[in-house]
């Protein structure tokens, strides 16, 4: 049986706060911290065991790779190397933010971070007590965090310190931390951008739109599809993920008692259980995950969702309700 494992929620992150976490994580521990896009499992990139405490955790198959967050462009070259010219663009532009950048790996990024790959996924995160927590890191020698969402493997990302300790106290350590940054901002995963080749391709949508990469680089940036036959560059995005224990349909009438998602301006049928009703597109990226939690804590076996339209973040939602639903 489990020993009962009582879990640390940091709610106050301050400067001194921040370094206790960074130092835990120097010590080879596990800090969940707040990103703008959700909640990430940190443990100190360069330190194998503290990794396969990420995989344990999570029940996550260890050839997925992991994302390492950085404090800074400056220390990009230290994970990434014959990085694109239109890779520092986007870095320059979207950083800190939700953009996580894959590019060939230095001997840095050990095969137990890349599953076994030649190349790296790296993101600088924007929310204040990520990079507060990785500039403490980096100052204590640290070079970089890996960090996979917060959540069991499959299962709905976190956007906030509850959700991550109803997810993975049960798997936590006593040494492990959750820092509490409040509710993540944008709500689903950072944009995943392949920049291994002479063009760049989107593996993941999210915040960072196609849109706004076209107008920075001046391209028609591709999005990876399932029809792809290049399954190598998307590892981990193939499968059923993002899925609450409710069923997801995305089209459909619910039936008295289901749960129904959509945007406010579409009224609740009948009988059905609103679980979030959001006025725009931000606002359903941000309150999604949570809806699906919702229909969980309520017991619902499913949920009708109206999917959102248009080139913005509803793109990523859409992709993370397809999932969803598989
Ligand atoms: O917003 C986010 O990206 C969050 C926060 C915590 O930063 N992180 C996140 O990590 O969503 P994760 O591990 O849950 O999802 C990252 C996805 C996985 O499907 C993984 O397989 C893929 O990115 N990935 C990571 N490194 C990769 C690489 N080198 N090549 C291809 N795919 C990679
Ligand atoms: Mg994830």
């Amino acid at each position: 049986m489990r020993q009962l494992v009582i879990m640390t929620i940091i709610s106050n992150c301050t400067a001194s706060a921040l370094k206790d976490a960074a130092a835990s994580l120097i010590a080879g521990n596990l800090v969940a911290f707040p990103t703008e896009t959700v909640y990430g499992l940190g443990a100190d990139a360069s330190n194998q065991q503290a990794v396969a405490r990420i995989y344990e955790v999570k029940g996550r198959p260890t050839y997925h790779p992991l994302i390492v967050h950085i404090s800074s462009i400056n220390n990009l070259d230290k994970w990434a190397k014959d990085i694109p010219e239109y890779a520092v663009k986007l870095a320059r532009a979207f950083w800190p933010g939700p953009m996580t950048l894959i590019l060939p790996r230095t001997d840095l990024a050990k095969d137990f971070i890349t599953g076994g790959q030649n190349n790296v996924g790296i993101r600088v995160p924007s929310h204040t007590v990520a990079l507060g927590l990785l500039k403490e890191f980096e100052a204590q020698g640290g070079i970089g965090v890996a960090a996979p969402s917060a959540n069991r493997f499959g299962k709905v990302s976190p956007t906030c310190a509850d959700d991550v300790k109803a997810e993975l106290s049960d798997y936590f350590s006593s040494n492990d931390l959750i820092l509490d940054g409040g509710q993540s901002i944008v709500g689903v995963e950072s944009t995943i951008i392949d920049c291994t080749n002479a063009t760049p391709m989107i593996l993941r949508p999210g915040a960072i739109t196609a849109a706004m990469i076209n107008n920075l680089l001046g391209i028609q940036i591709e999005i990876f599809s399932k029809n792809s036959s290049d399954k190598m560059r998307a590892p981990g995005l193939l499968e059923s993920h993002y899925s609450p224990k409710a069923k997801v349909y995305l089209s459909g009438t619910p039936e008295p008692g289901d749960g129904f998602i959509a945007l406010s301006k579409f009224p609740t049928p009948d009988g059905a259980i609103r679980l979030v009703s959001p006025a725009t597109n931000e606002e359903y990226a941000k309150t999604l995950y949570q809806g699906l939690r919702l229909a969980d804590s309520k017991n619902l076996s499913k949920v009708i969702v109206v999917q959102p339209s248009g080139d913005d973040i509803s793109v990523a939602i859409c992709d993370r309700l397809q999932k969803a639903a598989e």
